[in-house]
């Protein structure tokens, strides 16, 4: 698979710099133990072209400062000042089409116990042009995949965690090799959890139902969006345990995330949900996401952080 090519400037070591320059040793403890934990944020280019708009972007920033207290990181920065950084970062960039933001940090010290306490600690910043990460278009096939999601108690699933990772990626890869999308992991109690990188809601009766915050889930925030787009539309939510046997008469599904913005499963594990196409409610949730991040509904744009950008 080719790499995807990094926007021009990055932020490392405490500025911008050219991204090539962003470099760090073989060393590092974050590359040896997955001591790290990172935030995914996406950028619209809003509909009029002046402005990119950063996605919830105090939301994303404090997410992450709280993945950084699991790892007792101790950061020279705030939630507030990464947002005037990230702000900074895409200015300089000056992008002119859809961006994900990928801010970062990590256990940059050379150390070779696997510790947390007392391991020097940075923050990192890049950013790529970035479309539809799943098809809008052609609702997902999803596999329940054997591999467990993992617990608060053994890599906590609301932080970010770098090295946590590596199960989403046995479970992706699984779904992938047996001709599926992506994969949809139940946690140590064998209730629904999550897609491999992004949260999920079924839909019965009219109701939507999405697992709880205590189900070994990330706390995703295009998650924590659906319920406010739910409310102004009259579309009843219900947070609660899932059982698997629930995707096979729901009568719609549908992952939602950064990278997945809002993404509708018309099959699991080779059954049709509902008449397997894209469901009613999953497009009214989809409809009032777009407009909003594209700054088509003025109702959302507290929401926003709109960077403005020059035509190139
Ligand atoms: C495992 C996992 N669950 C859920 C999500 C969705 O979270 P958010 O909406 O904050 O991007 C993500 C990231 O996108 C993720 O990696």
């Amino acid at each position: 698979m080719a790499e995807i090519p990094l926007q021009p400037y990055a932020y490392f070591e405490g500025q911008i710099v050219p991204s090539g320059e962003a470099k760090i040793s073989i060393a590092t403890h974050a590359l040896q133990y997955g001591t790290g934990a990172f935030g995914g944020i996406r950028g619209y280019l809003d509909v009029s072209e002046e402005s990119i708009n950063i996605f919830r972007l105090p939301d994303h920033t404090r997410r992450l400062m709280n993945s950084s207290r699991m790892l007792r990181a101790k950061l020279k920065v705030d939630a507030d000042s990464l947002g005037t950084v990230i702000q900074d970062l895409v200015a300089q960039n000056n992008p002119r089409s859809n961006i994900y933001i990928r801010p970062f940090i990590y256990k940059a010290g050379i150390d070779l116990t696997p510790r947390l306490n007392g391991i020097r600690d940075d923050i990192a910043i890049y950013i790529i042009a970035f479309g539809d990460y799943f098809s809008m278009d052609t609702p997902l096939r999803v596999l329940v995949s054997s591999w467990v999601r993992l617990s608060d108690n053994i890599i906590p699933s609301r932080g970010k965690i770098t090295g946590g990772y590596i199960n989403s990626s046995l479970a992706k890869d699984q779904a992938e090799e047996a001709g599926f999308d992506d994969a949809i992991m139940l946690n140590t109690a064998g209730k629904v959890a999550e897609g491999s990188g992004a949260n999920l809601f079924i839909v019965r009766n009219g109701t939507l139902i999405t697992s709880p915050i205590t189900g070994d889930i990330l706390e995703g925030i295009t998650r924590r969006s659906v319920f406010m787009f739910a409310r102004d539309s009259g579309i009843p939510v219900e947070e609660r345990e899932i059982d698997r046997s629930e995707l096979y008469v729901a009568d719609e599904a549908f992952f939602c995330g950064t990278g997945a913005q809002v993404a509708s499963i018309g099959n699991v594990d080779g059954r049709p949900v509902g008449d397997g196409a894209r469901g009613e409610i999953t497009k009214t949730i989809q409809d009032i996401f777009f407009a909003c991040v594209r700054g088509q509904d003025s109702k959302y744009d507290h929401l926003l952080t709109k960077v403005p950008v020059r035509p190139s």
